[in-house]
């Protein structure tokens, strides 16, 4: 892959964030020069094979799920956690069959659980880690509830970087794009504690029934503002470097998922930035991890050379995603009575009546013994599977049977 160097690096306390870098070319002819990186494939290849994509899903199109789950690279392991219908059509039960139809025909290693599994639940408090459920010890509904459990399975399979894939993206190509984006951000990461978040190129929409290349969403666009804002009312010099407060696609080392905190639901992506600051930020002493305040904290923002088709799940949707945004902001003990007038300006009417509430937090999973929880799950969840990557290479004649009894339109 080629892609542009970065041409500034915001450094704030301990944590550096690269500014954007173009993907120049996916797959490059080894050619360098000052403004561009050039990264071999064996280097992505070699982090592929240390690499879980984790894939949350909630009653996402069939469809898009089998596109996406087609286009994660071969070398990755593939962790769906899903928090679909049971109910009515068994959602759940279609994705899983899926799985395990793409698992007899790649091998690639793949993992699939429900998120709403009691055997979940159960693993999780036998862990001592109540955070994400219940009273009744079911796991919460949310996409972060189900992205600790990836990160869980992820880290009992002992891998080395943890990246996520949505469910809903109508382009397939551009998820493979994605992983090995992750992958190049790592081959030029310093700090073994180090995050890759993506910007799309557009996110196109059809407007007046053209297809118009957008390039900003309102909600990223105003996290983004306020982000900016809490580093530079603290270094006394304005700032724009920050553009994936939002980055639902994004991917980090297990060493730095085992530091952060993560907020319920869609705020935490931004949480990461909040989260990060609060404990790594200009001018906070008592950092909580004295090893990642010493390596330092590395964020790379790629822009994709894809642009990004995703469902579009309405106003209502948008307005959650705004409030819980800025809410972590909000709450930031960086966050001064300026960013805080501003942003109770900014939701208006979002927040009708209450106060920025404070999103729950659930505390690093580091503790979490993630081979007992992964064997808890293998023994007694139902939902739980884990398809290996293998080479079984099948008989001509076994083959043959095999074609006749099994056809793709059973599954879709
Ligand atoms: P957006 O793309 O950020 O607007 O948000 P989406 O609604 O598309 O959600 C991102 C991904 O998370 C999609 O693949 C959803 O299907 C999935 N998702 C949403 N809610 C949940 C949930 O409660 N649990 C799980 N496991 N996945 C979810
Ligand atoms: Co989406």
């Amino acid at each position: 892959m080629l892609i542009e160097m970065p041409r500034h690096t915001e450094i704030f306390g301990s944590i550096k964030i690269h500014e954007m870098q173009r993907v120049l070319k996916i797959d490059s002819g080894r050619f360098a020069n000052p403004r561009a990186k050039d990264i071999p494939f064996d280097e992505i290849k070699d982090i592929l094979r240390r690499f879980a994509i984790i894939v949350p899903v909630k009653d996402e199109k069939i469809h898009l799920l089998d596109g996406v789950l087609r286009a994660i690279p071969f070398d990755c392991t593939i962790i769906v956690v899903s928090n679909s219908k049971r109910d009515g059509p068994d959602i759940y039960k279609m994705e899983r069959d899926l799985v395990s139809y793409l698992h007899d025909l790649t091998q690639q290693e793949i993992l699939i659980v429900h998120q709403k599994d009691p055997d979940v639940g159960l693993a999780f408090h036998d862990a001592g880690y109540d955070h994400l459920l219940h009273k009744d010890g079911i796991v919460r509904d949310g996409k972060a509830e189900g992205m600790i459990i990836g990160m869980l399975l992820a880290k009992a399979l002992g891998k080395d970087y943890i990246g996520f894939a949505d469910a809903d993206n109508y382009i397939s190509g551009s998820v493979r794009e994605y992983v090995i984006d992750y992958a190049a951000g790592f081959c030029m990461a310093e700090s073994p504690y180090s995050m890759v978040r993506l910007h799309w190129r557009y996110k196109p929409k059809v407007i007046e029934d053209k297809l118009y290349f957008k390039k900003w969403g309102r909600v990223s666009e105003t996290t983004n503002k306020y982000l900016n804002l809490l580093m530079s009312t603290h270094t006394g010099f304005e700032t724009r470097v920050l553009i994936t407060g939002n980055a639902g696609e994004h991917a980090m080392t297990t060493k730095l998922a085992d530091i952060l905190s993560y907020s319920t639901g869609y705020s935490i992506e931004p949480y990461h930035f909040v989260c990060l600051f609060d404990q790594f930020g200009l001018g906070i002493e008592d950092n909580t991890d004295a090893d990642a305040a010493k390596a330092g904290i590395e964020i790379f923002q790629i822009e994709t050379l894809n642009p990004h088709i995703h469902e579009e799940k309405g106003d209502t949707h948008v307005n959650n995603m705004l409030r819980g945004s800025l809410q972590t902001v909000y709450h930031s003990k960086l966050c001064n009575e300026y960013v805080r007038a501003k942003i109770l300006e900014e939701l208006g009417d979002i927040l009708e009546w209450e106060g920025p509430k404070e999103n729950p937090i659930m505390p690093p999973i580091r503790e979490i013994d993630t081979s007992k929880f992964m064997k808890m799950l293998k023994s007694s969840a139902e939902t739980f599977a884990r398809f290996e990557q293998g080479a079984i290479m099948l008989e001509e004649e076994e083959k043959r049977e095999y074609f006749k009894e099994e056809s793709f339109q059973t599954v879709l």
